[in-house]
């Protein structure tokens, strides 16, 4: 099964292949923000890939689109809800800035984890 670990937390856990960033990230508790419900309708759920890129779904139109309206994209930026854990193996990723900002704002009451 892949394994994916969240970074600045170091939250790690184990997921069915096919499961999105975003999915494995409610099922850890890792703080990703995630505005538009998961449906690739804004970038909030923006990562960095650090390890194990080849382990994930390909970018589609949409994601790309949407990356686009991101803040400091980086050429490892994925969309936590559209890129799929595909492979066994391990993945690394370090949740956007923005994105943690996004998940306190929706979770106003875990603002001082
Ligand atoms: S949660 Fe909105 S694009 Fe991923």
């Amino acid at each position: 099964m892949p394994r994916i670990r969240f970074e600045p937390d170091g939250i790690e856990i184990e997921v069915k292949a096919g499961t999105t960033i975003l999915q494995a990230a409610e099922e850890a508790g890792a703080l990703l923000g995630s505005a538009c419900g998961g449906v690739c309708a804004c970038s909030t759920c923006h990562v960095y890939v650090n390890e194990g890129s080849d382990g994930l779904s390909e970018i589609d139109e949409c994601e790309e689109d949407n990356l686009d309206k991101a803040f400091d994209v980086r050429r490892n930026s994925r969309l936590a809800c559209q890129a799929r854990l595909q492979a066994d193996g391990r993945i690394v990723v370090t949740i956007s800035p923005a994105s943690r900002q996004t998940f306190f704002d929706e979770h106003p009451g875990l603002r001082r984890r």
